[in-house]
């Protein structure tokens, strides 16, 4: 055959969609993008050229990849009506709540890309929709602190140029840290893509009543920003912050495991993976040597982390229910020793997940045999019944 194969777990039945870009297996801790191994895409490749594999399904040619890079960096700049559109938000606003607006903004600016049936609009506004999330939310933080925003650098790469948006000011020199910008671009990496998860589903769903692509990613940076889903990261840290010392894991363990008690281990679990989830593997080698970079070998945090995930995993609990660190276990310390505050953490996972977000709508509005989604119900309400006026009641 062709190499592919159709894994059928045998529930085809229940399944939302078919798709060719990402294969997870949950009980081996084994996740596809295109047939590549996220090992393999992590330690080998960058963001932009795993954007190509998940968007077009293969590795790009050196000039497939230079043209791609270049569409990407010629749709960083934002209308600049946006400058102002954003300015009607409360200075303290969720960065999350501010992508949702402007994103979905977008699409009144945007009026061509509403031809979701023509393939080259399709394209055109998945490279702007790439090329805008940083602008986005570097925006989104840059209006929470009061300062300028700072215009996108062309001549920086993606990862490099988020990091100037965010920390660039007008009255300094701008110096580039690769060792920042190369963990960044790792952890957009990681974030990309991940099959039919709540948001990525959400954005099907949107798209397929044939919506804005910009819409449907605003329903998807939406669905992203709970603290089950994407949330989670900003979750980790706080609650690894509460925690505050290896001594008061326990305590903290207990509360996981009580029914009556609504804490979670957060970072922990995941709706499909019941084994490691490989993007938290790497995460956490990375963040041993991305934080041994930055001088800070004895993080507090990551002290406790890896405690608490090394307890966890000696623990019935958890084990009987396969709960396992998942992506957001590790993601915020590492996010948190580079500077980025906590509250940016989602709105960096959106910037990434964008590519997986565009992928997938893509695909499904080029499946010949979709439909407008309609998830049905089991019905548990009463059987049908006569009116009664009100004086009878
Ligand atoms: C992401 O879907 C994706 O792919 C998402 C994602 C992506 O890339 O898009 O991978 C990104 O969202 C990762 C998940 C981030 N969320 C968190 O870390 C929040 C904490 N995790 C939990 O809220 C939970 O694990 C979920 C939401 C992720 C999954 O919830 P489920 O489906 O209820 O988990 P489950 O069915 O496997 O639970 C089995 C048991 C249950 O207990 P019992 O009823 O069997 O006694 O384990 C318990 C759950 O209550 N449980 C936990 C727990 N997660 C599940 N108990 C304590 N702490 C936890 N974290």
């Amino acid at each position: 055959g062709t190499g592919m194969f159709t894994y059928d777990p045998g529930f085809t039945s229940t399944a939302s969609c078919t798709s060719k870009i990402t294969y997870i297996d949950g009980d081996e801790g084994v996740l596809l993008h295109r047939g590549y191994t996220i090992e393999d895409l992590a330690k080998n490749s960058n963001f932009l050229e795993v954007a190509y594999l998940i968007l077009k399904g293969e590795l790009p040619s050196a000039s497939e990849y230079e043209s791609f890079v270049n569409n990407v960096t010629y749709h960083t700049m934002l209308h600049e009506q946006i400058n102002h559109l954003v300015r009607g938000f409360r200075r303290d606003a969720h960065p999350m709540a501010v992508m949702i607006g402007l994103v979905g903004a977008l699409s009144a600016f945007y009026y061509e890309d509403l031809d979701v049936e023509d393939p080259k609009k399709r394209e055109i506004a998945s490279f702007r929709l790439i090329a805008k999330m940083p602008t986005i939310a570097a925006m989104a933080y840059k209006y929470s602190v009061g300062q300028p925003f700072q215009y996108p650098r062309n001549d920086l790469g993606y990862a490099a140029n988020f990091l100037y948006m965010m920390f660039g000011i007008p009255c300094e020199p701008y110096k580039v840290n690769p060792t920042l910008s190369k963990a960044l671009d790792r952890i957009f990496i990681l974030h990309a893509d991940h099959e039919q998860n709540a948001s990525t589903s959400t954005v099907r769903l949107i798209g397929s009543t044939g919506a804005s692509p910009y819409a449907a990613i605003a329903g998807g940076i939406a669905a992203l920003w709970g603290p089950a889903h994407g949330g989670a990261n900003e979750a980790v840290v706080k609650m690894l912050e509460e925690i505050g010392s290896v001594d008061r894991i326990p305590e903290c363990l207990a509360r996981a495991k009580d029914k009556n008690d609504s804490f979670r281990l957060m970072g922990f679990g995941h709706r499909v993976y019941k084994n490691y989830d490989p993007r938290a593997g790497v995460l956490k080698e990375s963040a041993d040597q991305v934080l041994a970079e930055l001088g800070q070998k004895n993080n507090p945090k990551l002290a406790i982390a890896r405690e608490l995930e090394h307890i966890a995993l000696e623990d019935d609990y958890f084990r009987d229910r396969k709960l396992f660190p998942n992506v957001d276990f590790y993601s915020g310390i590492i996010l948190e020793a580079m500077g980025i505050p906590t509250k940016m953490f989602t709105a960096i996972f959106a910037l990434a997940r964008t590519v997986g977000w565009i992928a997938q709508w893509s695909e499904m509005i080029e499946d010949p045999e979709q439909k407008i989604g309609r998830p049905r119900q089991l019905y548990k309400g009463p059987a049908q019944r006569p009116f009664v006026a009100i004086d009878k009641r």
